[in-house]
């Protein structure tokens, strides 16, 4: 056990243990535990504006814990992605006066309203018809709007252009209506969830520039988005820094007066400040696990991400399993048979009930994404010194 050091770090207990291990011999709970490393957390914002070169702000629906936002808030980060008025309650409850960017595209009247009285900052259009919901009801000046805008690129783990982005030609239109309104103009895009790759930030700043010259407008702000890789599997390292490279150079080179950058980040910034511990409840004789969390609860993102290695196995005494990795078939807690990680899982053969499966990187859209499906999914959460094992 560690006493909390002061500065470092802000949680609700003073007295936190040190490993994942400490607090699986100490834990007298139920259930599945997120165990929480603020200073994992707190390193990420700093790395992030450290190395990104412009306004970095956080995509509150990646993980809306409290612990988050405060730890967040304590290491510089002061403006917040919010899709929703009840995000921008969860923020400004935490953080008084933090700036809200309202980057949901599709807003009712109401939630305009509310996104008002929050003193929204910035809103992400994407149509003629949502903009004209907003130029209704909410002053130009002093506020900006992003026009989303979307393309055909690969590279990311699933797409969100399907659902989001005007195409170029409306982008370049609603750019044009933005302006004339008096609003501040800004540019936004999402490469997509888990993007790799800098090369779709770079075609996404080179169409921004081409967009907004053919518009004739002057763009106050480009926002490129969240999507920034986390660390999926334990021989990568995300590429963090590579890319905050390529955006840097791809601006330089597409505007010749260059407009301030922003980003939203999710997912790369909360996944490694939290393992999911989860119980084995049984081991049935065909070598298939169950546990006491699922795809209804904390394991939901495996259905589309698929599964990573990052999967530690311990003993009730804290020790490391050391059995050869064996192919085995991994059920949640629920009656469900849909509630099960997609393929085979490798866990050591002297995999036994009691022990405890840790999934490391599960920060993002866990916690946030869990239902109370069979009355199981409620994660507890304990904070810990340091997630490394
Ligand atoms: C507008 C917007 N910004 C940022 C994010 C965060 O994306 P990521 O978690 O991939 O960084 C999302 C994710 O849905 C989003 O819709």
């Amino acid at each position: 056990m560690k006493l909390r050091q002061k500065g470092t770090a802000v949680t609700h207990h003073d007295i936190i243990p040190a490993t994942p291990a400490e607090a699986l011999r100490t834990d007298r709970g139920e259930g599945p535990v997120l165990l929480f490393a603020p200073n994992v957390l707190q390193a990420m914002a700093r790395r992030f504006q450290d190395g990104f070169d412009g306004l970095v702000t956080y995509a509150v629906k990646a993980n809306d814990a409290e612990d988050v936002i405060t730890n967040l808030s304590s290491a510089g980060i002061r403006a917040f992605d919010v899709a929703s008025p009840a995000e921008m309650a969860a923020v400004r409850r935490i953080v008084p006066d933090a700036v809200l960017h309202y980057n949901n595209p599709v807003r009712t009247v109401r939630e305009i309203e509310a996104g008002m009285a929050a003193g929204v900052a910035s809103w992400a259009v994407d149509s003629q018809a949502e903009f004209a919901k907003i130029a209704a009801r909410v002053p130009a000046e002093g506020t900006e709007i992003a026009v989303r805008f979307k393309l055909p690129v690969p590279g990311a783990a699933y797409d969100f252009g399907e659902k989001f982005g005007a195409t170029p030609q409306e982008a370049g239109e609603l750019l044009r209506a933005v302006a004339a309104a008096g609003f501040i103009p800004a540019m936004t895009f999402h490469p997509g969830t888990q993007c790799p790759d800098g090369a779709a930030w770079a075609a996404y700043i080179e169409a921004a520039a081409r967009i907004a010259d053919a518009a004739g407008v002057r763009l106050a702000r480009l926002n490129v988005g969240g999507g920034f890789p986390a660390r999926r599997m334990d021989a990568d390292a995300a590429a963090l820094e590579a890319i905050f490279d390529t955006i840097g150079a791809s601006l330089h080179a597409a505007f010749a007066t260059p407009p301030a950058l922003v980003c939203e980040p999710g997912r790369a910034m909360v996944a490694e400040c939290q393992a999911l511990l989860s119980r084995v409840k049984a081991v049935r004789a065909s070598g298939a696990v169950f546990l006491d969390d699922g795809v209804y609860g904390g394991l939901a993102e495996h259905l589309v991400m698929g599964v990573s290695d990052r999967i530690r196995v311990l003993d009730p005494a804290g020790r490391p399993r050391s059995g050869a990795p064996v192919p085995r078939t991994v059920f949640g807690p629920s009656c469900d048979s849909l509630d099960r990680l997609p393929g085979d899982v490798p866990l050591p053969a002297d995999t036994a009930e009691g022990d405890a499966v840790i999934f490391l990187g599960m920060g993002a859209y866990g916690l946030v994404t869990s239902t109370r499906f069979n009355g199981y999914g409620a994660l507890r959460q304990l904070t810990v010194h340091d997630l490394t094992m």
